[in-house]
Parts: C-alpha cells; structure tokens; sequence
C-alpha cells in the first residue's frame, strides 16, 4: 500500500466518529467524501463534499462511486449494501478492512460462528431462532436468564432480558418489531454476570504487527454506552488472554484498520462478545486519554502510516450527551460551566435533529485516578442541557 497523500476517502455513515476521523484525515491534507442517508450529518460539515443516499441501495452506492473516484472506501456504519463493496473492491477500490470483512460483522450470526465455530472463542451459549416456537425451546435450552436479539441491529435495538419462560414471548415480539431489515431472526444468549465489559481498541496494520491500546471499560444503558474510561482495571493476564482473541479474530477478518472488539470480564474468564470493524463510540475516550486517538490510528493503519508509539496518558474517561427531547432547532446551555473545570473538554456533534436520549455530545476528562475523571466528565456531561 503507497503512502502518497493526499488520498481521496469516502466515508459510508457520517455521524460523530465519521466527524473526528474526516478531522484526522484532513489534518493530513486528505480528500473526504462524507456519505450518509440524511442531510448535514456530522461528517459532512468537515468534509470536502458530501453526498446523501441510501446506502442499501446499490444504484445509490454506484452512482457516488462513480461521481467521486474514491481510492479508499471506510464504512462508518453497519447498514450497508456490503455485496456493493465486494464489487468496488474487486475493481481496485479498497475497503475498510476489508470488504468481506465488513459482510462478516453486519449481522451478529457471521460474526459469531467465525468466531465460535470456526475459531473456537469462548463466547456467551447462543442459539438462533426464527419462529416464537422455536425462540421458546433455544431459550429453554440455553436457560434463563438469556439476552435475545435481533441478528441485525445494531445500538441495542430489539435487544431484551428474558428473565424467565414467561417473559420469552415479550422478548421475541419486541426483537421482531426493531429489526433491521426483514430478517426475522433473532439470536439468544445466556445472561453474562460480568464484572466489568472493555472494549479492546485492536490496531491491524498492512505491514506492521497488530497493536492495542489499554484496555477500555464502559456501562451501558438502553443499548447505548453511557460511559467509557482508561485504563479498564483488569489483571494482566486478562488482557493478554483478550489480545490473543482479539489478533485471531481480526487475522481472520484482514484488511487494516482500527477494531472495537468487545469482551465480557467475569471473575475467571474473558469471553468475545462481538466487535466493530472501525473506531468504537467507548473509544471516543482516546480523544483525551492517548497521544494518539482511535480516529487517528484508524487513518493511520488505512494509509499504511507508522504508529512508533500508543501512550496512554493517565486515568480519563468520556461520558455522553443525550438529548432530552424532540427538537430541530437544537442549542444548549452550560457549555462554559462544564469547561470551568481542569481537564475537562466536550465535543459537540452538530446533529441537526434531536430526539430523546439521541447522543448529541460527548464530555471527556482526565483525573487523578479513574473514579475522579469518571465523577469529572459525567459532572460536565450533566452540566449541559438542550434548550
Ligand atoms: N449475553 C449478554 N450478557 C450480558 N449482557 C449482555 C449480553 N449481550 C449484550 N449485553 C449487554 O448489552 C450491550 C449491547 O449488546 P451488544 O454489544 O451485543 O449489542 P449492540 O446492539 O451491538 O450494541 P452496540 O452497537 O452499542 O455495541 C452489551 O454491551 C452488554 O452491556
Ligand atoms: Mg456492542
């Protein structure tokens, strides 16, 4: 892969992570496409041009393609038409990873049988279903309780605890009701009672060794990261077990690129959860905790550019901006007040819609350990309100 710069890079899904990486891209002088199926998303207030479509539709796909030349395509988001990208990629575009990869981590059953099946990863039991029937003897299977999911989805939706035989019907209707696409089904998983959940940020580079960044812990509410922070607590041995995961998996999927692999930390075990092909929103921590962040690596990794060095620089954690309701003509309060303090910055994604608990912003902090900057950047993130 040459390293002449400027490239022409054409962003698929142009939200907040898609924003910091078309930065980091044109930082370096690069030219960004940013795609996505509505109008002034966050990527494409920073880009070069932008183009708004439905990327599921392979005419739509084709026509951007052919309009812009990109030499580099970089999925941002999941719900893509991946057949299309096989083909670019077939006529000399690359894809990020790969395109093969990003058909692997579209829906949660390839990921997990590459994975499980074909690797031998511990992951949680699992099971498929495509009939409320057959979801009720998987589920009894499996046991209770269990996490049912749409296989395509993506931010939690459809996804549900069924604590009991009672509640697997609730689960299976709700999954059916928030799927992505027409896929009727769903994937069932026993309820893990971990300790902690990390994403292992996994730099996969062309000519290069495959490297990590400290491992990040996060929670989740709703689907949805409420806060992420680094260094995550674990034992060395624990992150020496989930790099061996993490290098098998990607290996197996090639390419470069930065991925987000996700990992369940219980008491004696580390077990694969699933991961994305591209920065992570938990990584979005690494905008103020490592010298160089997720987007960034991400570029750098795509154009073959030496990463000599991941500092992590002290306890740091992010902690998001949700919206507190429905609105189109967004603005908010308390920017300065949550800039008051040490250490603290915020990112504002520009989205021109908000709806309740839409992520809309990002507060980010540095403490004397993890607990003080987790305390500092969901204060910050609590000072800013929606008006
Ligand atoms: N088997 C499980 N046991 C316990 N908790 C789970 C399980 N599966 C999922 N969860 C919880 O739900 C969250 C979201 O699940 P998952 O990552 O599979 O879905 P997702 O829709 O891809 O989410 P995202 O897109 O935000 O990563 C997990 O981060 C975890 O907190
Ligand atoms: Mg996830």
């Amino acid at each position: 892969m040459s390293i002449k710069l400027p490239q022409k890079l054409m962003l698929l899904g142009s939200g907040e992570l898609g924003k910091e990486f078309a930065i980091a891209a044109q930082r370096l002088g690069n030219y960004v496409i940013a795609v996505d199926r509505y109008a002034n998303a966050p990527a494409m207030q920073v880009a070069d041009a932008y183009e708004v479509i439905s990327m599921l539709s392979v005419d739509d796909l084709e026509a951007v393609v052919k309009k812009h030349q990109p030499n580099i395509i970089i999925p941002e988001i999941e719900a893509i038409r991946t057949e299309k990208l096989l083909e670019f990629e077939q006529r000399g575009i690359t894809v990020i990873p790969t395109a093969a990869a990003t058909n692997y981590t579209m829906n949660r059953d390839r990921i997990r049988e590459l994975a499980h099946q074909e690797l031998g990863i511990r992951t949680a039991k699992y099971g498929y279903a495509t009939t409320l029937e057959e979801l009720i003897t998987v589920s009894n299977e499996i046991g209770f309780a269990n996490v049912v999911k749409p296989v395509m989805s993506s931010s939690g939706k459809g996804q549900s605890v069924a604590q009991d035989k009672s509640e697997v019907e609730k689960a299976w209707n709700y999954a059916i009701a928030n799927s992505r696409g027409d896929s009727q089904k769903v994937i069932v998983e026993e309820f893990i009672n971990f300790e902690i959940e990390i994403t292992l940020l996994t730099i996969k580079q062309w000519n290069a060794p495959t490297i990590f960044c400290s491992p990040i812990g996060h929670r989740q509410e709703r689907g949805d990261y409420q806060e992420s922070w680094q260094p995550a607590d674990i034992s060395e041995d624990k992150i020496l077990k989930a790099q061996e995961i993490a290098i098998k998996v990607t290996d197996a999927l090639g390419g470069a690129g930065i991925f987000g692999v996700e990992f369940f930390i219980t008491k004696d075990e580390v077990i694969f959860s699933e991961l994305s092909p591209r920065p992570h929103d938990t990584g979005m921590v690494t905008l103020i905790s490592q010298n160089i962040n997720e987007f960034e690596l991400h570029l750098r990794a795509i154009l073959g550019l030496p990463i000599p060095h991941i500092e992590q620089l002290g306890a740091s954690a992010s902690a998001v901006i949700l919206a507190s309701q429905k609105s189109d003509s967004i603005s908010f309060d308390g920017v300065a007040d949550a800039l008051s303090e040490k250490d603290v910055d915020i990112r504002l994604f520009g989205k021109p819609n908000a709806h309740p608990y839409r992520r809309m912003g990002v507060a980010l902090a540095k403490g004397a350990n993890v607990q003080e900057a987790r305390e500092k950047a969901m204060k910050a993130a609590n000072k800013i309100t929606m008006i």
